[in-house]
């Protein structure tokens, strides 16, 4: 997706963007290409072996800051936190860190059963699966996974490391596939189970929803916001969070008149899908869905890049001056969603 990508970043030559998620830098290359001499690229990814790659490939050139680490915490990254005009995250897992077994992503593969972006910080799947209460892995199935048969894969789970520790991804894309039926899906058994548990060990969707605020926060009126996402529960945490802050929430007439909305981002076209060409290179595109948000500010709508900074704006308003962008146009958050990615019904 990367043209669409390029489209909806809209990137200006001496803009500032950032890159949540390198990888191994597609994207990047492309924002790269477009920059000029004064235009900056922040590049941050949560594994040590893609940041490596970063350093190799960038890390001489002035133009780009690279740091380890969770887009969640972009807001710390003083470089970032000085205004961007627009923020990738291209969620999920790198094609290096799928394919390489060491990593413990793959059931197609027999590894270690890690599953850590980065290895150096929280639990892997193996030290997660040997101590959980059995419903809590069933709710991690179901709510994660959306897998029909969470509490049997848990039992059986359960039953197993009471035997021996489940330390392999065979050993466990073994044990799901004889714990569930035999079904009509075309996909291995184990697929949703896999999901389900590196979505949890890495925190992907918490990690997704303070992502998309501090986005927000950094990003100039005027700039974009592009997120890519491989599945459902994560392309709902974006379409709500474009949603609340685009659209007025529903008004009730029988409780006290709300502050009036402003919206802080306009949804910038309707979710996209990768097409037929991509799909066919890479199977893995045929999930992927891009949504695109453009920040609001003075003049929303116009293009803000390098004209106002929030910060300053929110200063101005609560000194009482700018009449204008403090009672009408400056953005007021709204929180009318819940945060949680689903339950269990
Ligand atoms: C789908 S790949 C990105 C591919 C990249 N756009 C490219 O063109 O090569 C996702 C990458 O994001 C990283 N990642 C996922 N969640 C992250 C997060 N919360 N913070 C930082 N990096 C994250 C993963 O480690 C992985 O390297």
């Amino acid at each position: 997706m990367v043209a669409q990508v390029m489209e909806g970043l809209r990137v200006v030559e001496d803009g500032t963007y950032l890159d949540g998620t390198f990888g191994r830098g597609g994207h990047a290359r492309c924002v790269l290409e477009r920059l000029g001499e004064r235009g900056r690229l922040l590049l941050m990814d949560k594994d040590p072996e893609a940041i490596a790659a970063a350093e190799r490939e960038f890390g001489a050139d002035p133009r780009v800051g690279i740091r380890r680490g969770s887009f969640a915490e972009l807001g710390g990254w003083p470089d970032a936190a000085g205004g961007l005009d627009g923020v990738l995250f291209d969620l999920g897992v790198s094609s290096p860190q799928l394919d390489v077994a060491g990593r413990g992503f793959s059931f197609g593969k027999d590894g270690p059963l890690d599953m850590r972006m980065d290895p150096e910080s929280g639990r892997s799947a193996a030290d997660w699966l040997a101590t959980a209460e059995e419903r809590e892995i069933a709710d991690v199935l179901w709510t994660y996974g959306e897998e029909r048969h969470s509490r049997r894969i848990a039992r059986a789970i359960v039953a197993q490391r009471a035997a021996a520790p489940i330390a392999r991804t065979a050993q466990l894309a073994e044990l799901v596939a004889s714990a569930t039926p035999r079904g009509a899906d075309r996909i291995h058994p184990a697929t949703r189970t896999f999901q389900a548990i590196r979505i949890h060990v890495n925190r992907e969707l918490a990690d997704l929803e303070a992502g998309l605020d501090a986005a927000l926060e950094a990003l100039r009126p005027g700039g974009r916001l592009a997120v890519i996402s491989f599945h459902s529960l994560e392309d709902r945490i974006v379409k709500r969070f474009v949603a609340r802050h685009a659209k007025a929430p529903p008004t009730n007439r029988r409780l006290p008149e709300a502050a009036p909305f402003v919206p802080r981002l306009r949804a910038i076209g309707d979710a996209r899908k990768a097409e037929s060409g991509e799909v066919a290179a890479n199977p893995r595109a045929r999930s992927a869905v891009l949504r695109v948000a453009e920040k609001l500010g003075i003049g929303n709508g116009e293009s803000g890049i390098g004209k106002a900074d929030p910060a300053q704006l929110t200063a101005r308003m609560r000194r009482g001056e700018s009449r204008t962008a403090a009672s009408s146009r400056f953005p007021i958050p709204h929180s009318r969603f819940p945060a949680s990615a689903g339950g269990r019904p």
